[in-house]
């Protein structure tokens, strides 16, 4: 009981409610928090060390940055949503609140998409600058090609790269991005390929104009690490695989490339299993050991999970694995 009286002793300043309702919507770093409250850094780092405190908010470091986001798990966690949802949306100060947060993630999504505007006709050579892609080609379509799906769909498709490879082992295949300029390119690849079993087409991966349980692999190859909800784009990728469906995630190991950030609008510096675990059983999926291909300097992890129907397992449960890899799991989940 003591843990709950100190986080509602916490959340009892309107700053404070403010911040948990903020860091509901995403993992926001001090200065995009400072920014909405229009207060001073001193004062909100001050409130967000209670609110971390009292187990209402993770905090976790990346490189120079350090991001807070709703607690998700243990009966705090379920109080800070429930505080939440008991928010009024009208409230002036939390309308307020909501509508400075939106124009920061348009700015950010501004600042994203002139990146990858202006990177389109590249991505293939920027790619390459950091992992051997024949190794990562090579493993994913080993994964895919024993999981036989029908209907494949590739989030954030880009210049369809991914299509390229895996349409021809599916019946149908269709990639989605929110760049207009990467999907031309995409269209012109697949065009030269001549894949026709494959479309691209404009979309959100945190809100896919899809239907549920449509797909029998998802994959998002390379984009996890630009998102500022990773959990919610897995949680959506979940939605729209079917239930015996796979979900292929392929992003990098932690690291500490900082220039990534400021050079490369990377958001995260890498995944490390663990998270990706969890974000993959609150989706309602089994995760499976994760695949790591070391490289000179970022190792590329290939992460799988399953839906619950097709392990037979439910979402909590580890499922057996090489004796290493279980090893290396059950480690990082402790
Ligand atoms: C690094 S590229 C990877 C492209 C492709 N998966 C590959 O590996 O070749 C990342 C892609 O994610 C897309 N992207 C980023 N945020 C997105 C979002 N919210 N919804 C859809 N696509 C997104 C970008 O437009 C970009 O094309």
């Amino acid at each position: 009981m003591e843990h709950l009286l100190s986080a509602l002793r916490a959340v009892a300043e309107p700053t404070r409610l403010r911040l948990i309702v903020l860091c509901a919507r995403g993992e926001l770093t001090v200065s995009e928090l400072t920014q909405i409250l229009g207060q001073s850094q001193p004062r909100v780092s001050r409130h967000l060390k209670l609110l971390c405190e009292a187990a209402l908010l993770d905090r976790f470091r990346e490189g120079s940055w350090v991001f807070y986001r709703l607690s998700q798990t243990g009966p705090v966690g379920l109080l800070a949503r429930q505080l939440v949802a008991a928010c009024d949306e009208t409230d002036p100060t939390i309308a307020l609140d909501r509508r400075r947060l939106a124009a920061i993630k348009r700015r950010r999504a501004e600042l994203a998409g002139a990146y990858f505007a202006e990177n389109a006709a590249q991505w293939h050579r920027i790619r390459s600058l950091y992992v051997e892609e024949r190794v990562v080609e090579a493993a994913l379509l080993d994964i895919v090609a024993a999981a036989d799906p029908r209907d494949l769909l590739d989030i954030g498709t880009g210049t369809g790269r991914m299509i390229e490879i895996l349409a021809p082992r599916v019946e149908r295949a269709l990639g989605i991005d929110q760049s207009r300029e990467m999907l031309a390119v995409a269209r012109v690849n697949l065009e030269r390929v001549g894949l026709e079993n494959s479309a691209v087409r404009l979309g959100d991966m945190y809100q896919l104009a899809l239907p549920d349980a449509s797909f029998d692999a998802v994959v998002i190859h390379q984009v996890l690490h630009y998102a500022d909800r990773p959990a919610a784009a897995i949680a959506e990728a979940a939605r729209v695989l079917r239930p015996n469906g796979i979900l292929v995630l392929v992003d990098f190991a932690p690291h500490a490339l900082e220039y990534l950030r400021a050079e490369h609008a990377h958001r995260r510096l890498g995944f490390a299993d663990a998270e990706i675990a969890e974000w993959c059983r609150a989706a309602g999926l089994v995760p499976a050991p994760p695949r790591h291909l070391p490289g000179d300097p970022l190792t590329v992890v290939i992460w799988t999970a399953r839906g619950a129907r097709a392990t037979g397992l439910s979402p909590g449960a580890v499922p057996v694995a090489p004796a290493a890899a279980t090893a290396r799991l059950e480690g990082e989940l402790r």
